[in-house]
């Protein structure tokens, strides 16, 4: 067992260092999945432990050990629940940090056990760092699952609206460095010596000095890099990360080729300017425009149904477009998929990976008409099923990798109007008759291998000795 606990604390400490320099690959998000039902186990075990440990009581090693494990085991599959959840906001942060150094405390209290110092004045001092940690730790968790309105807490400010003449720098591109670069390139992380917090710090430029050149769009660095290919040393954002979209790359290009100003705005441009449309794509109020007609869901109906199994979000603060997550319970239950149906008018990106799924939980997707994106990946789901959604016409992407589809699917997913990305690797599917259909449906992007992120992964993990399972 204790090597166990070793093996797992050092893979806890690798998690947190390189966090920001791997990118697991989806499916480790299964297991991470498992971390709602798990996490009960060391909260009661580690307040437990304060207890008897508090009060002087015998304890049994195998009780320490157990707890130990239950924390380092409920912190790594956090980890893995955060992949690929996108931008961590303050909540996360704090959960993560929070759960991991539990963690890592609760395996010194087991070292002082071991060495029989856990009367010893310090030992008990860890033991109420561990019991606060352990409420503050749950409740962070608890507020991301529950939502904001939990426990009235500091947050990331929900993305703004832009106002009706924007500042190109202050309101577009500024907003762009800061998702996708400042991360690596603020006061405290200088990556490169470059510092782009603010417009300042991009035109006095990094080690190379010439990150930003205003009005010479061949000249600037910044740009260079973006432009290179993904694979290359140089791109940014480096390998791994989340590379820029293309109409971003054109903002940030337009507004350097026009001279990097930071007064320039929307007004200024003229109808020829491409940056003029750029900007206007980014202000289609998504919002107020699709889902305006969205039936209205009131907070409590979204309590009531939400559950740790079952993350309930509304897109915007104020919106009635909900996205829904469900993770697999242990042991799997359709009645809370079911229930659902009181909002399936509402909801417009549904996450049903992994679960057992039968017709009944298919007849509630069938009747979620606002959804864009459903996520079947791994259910039992079958050519003849998947008819019964086809009539979802909002529908954009499809995700049905690792399950047993077969070309028969292919009929059916002809007939979604607005496929734009369907991910079918992994499947029955013959690759054959997929070109046949990629032929046919120019339209929309197809993912059926394996993707650059997994094989990346896969180089990286080879050094570490990690198991392949469940690799597609
Ligand atoms: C994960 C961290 C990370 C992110 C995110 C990131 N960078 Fe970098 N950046 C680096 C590192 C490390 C270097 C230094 C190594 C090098 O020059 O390639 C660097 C260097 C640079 C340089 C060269 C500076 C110089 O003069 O030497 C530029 C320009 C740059 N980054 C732009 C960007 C842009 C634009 C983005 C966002 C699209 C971005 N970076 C996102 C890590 C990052």
């Amino acid at each position: 067992m204790d090597h166990g606990i070793l093996a797992l604390t050092v893979f806890l400490l690798f998690c947190l260092l390189l966090e920001s320099h791997i990118r697991l690959p989806f499916w480790l998000a299964w297991v991470g999945k498992w971390h709602p039902m798990v996490l009960h186990f060391p909260i009661v075990l580690l307040l437990l432990m304060v207890l008897l440990g508090l009060t002087n009581q015998r304890m049994a090693p195998v009780l320490v050990q157990f707890t130990v494990l239950a924390t380092l085991v409920t912190a790594i599959s956090g980890f893995f629940l955060a992949v690929g959840n996108g931008e961590k906001g303050d909540l996360l942060f704090w959960h993560q940090y929070g759960g991991s150094l539990l963690a890592l405390l609760a395996g010194l209290w087991y070292v002082l056990f071991q060495y029989g110092l856990h009367q010893k004045g310090y030992a008990k001092g860890v033991l109420a760092v561990i019991m606060v940690l352990t409420f503050t730790t749950g409740h962070f968790g608890a507020s991301i699952t529950h939502g904001e309105d939990f426990l009235a807490l500091p947050r990331n400010p929900e993305k703004k609206e832009l106002p009706e003449n924007p500042k190109i720098y202050a309101h577009v591109v500024h907003p762009i460095l800061e998702t996708n670069c400042i991360p690596c390139h603020n006061p405290n992380k200088k990556k490169g010596g470059l510092l782009m917090t603010s417009l300042e710090g991009l035109l006095k430029g990094g080690e190379k000095g010439n990150t930003l050149v205003p009005g010479n769009v061949e000249e600037s660095e910044l740009l260079r890099r973006l432009h290179l290919p993904k694979t290359d040393e140089e791109h940014m954002p480096p390998d791994g990360k989340k590379p820029l979209e293309a109409s971003e790359i054109a903002i940030l290009e337009r507004w350097i080729a026009l001279g990097a100003l930071d007064t320039l705005t929307l007004a200024q441009l003229g109808p020829e300017e491409p940056l003029t449309n750029l900007v206007k794509a980014l202000m289609a109020p998504q919002e107020s425009e699709q889902w305006k007609e969205l039936p209205l869901v009131a907070d409590s109906t979204l309590q009531r149904l939400a559950s740790d199994y079952l993350t309930i979000q509304r897109l915007a603060n104020h919106s009635n477009a909900l996205t829904i997550t469900a993770f697999s319970p242990p042991i799997y239950d359709p009645s809370p998929i079911t229930a659902l149906q009181a909002i399936a008018q509402n909801v417009v990106a549904l996450d049903l990976s992994n679960l057992p799924l039968g017709a009944q939980e298919i007849d509630f997707v069938a009747q979620c008409t606002p959804l864009q994106r459903l996520d079947l990946d791994g259910t039992p789901i079958t050519s003849a099923t998947l008819g019964k959604l086809a009539h979802l016409e909002e529908l954009q992407f499809l995700r049905l990798h690792g399950t047993s589809l077969d070309d028969g699917a292919l009929s059916h997913l002809a007939q979604f109007k607005n496929l734009k990305k369907l991910y079918v690797w992994n499947t029955g599917i013959k690759q054959s008759a997929l070109r046949e259909f990629k032929e046919k449906n120019a339209g929309i992007e197809i993912e059926d291998g394996i993707q650059d992120s997994l094989e990346s992964f896969f180089r990286k993990s080879d050094t570490l000795g990690l198991k392949q399972n469940g690799a597609p």
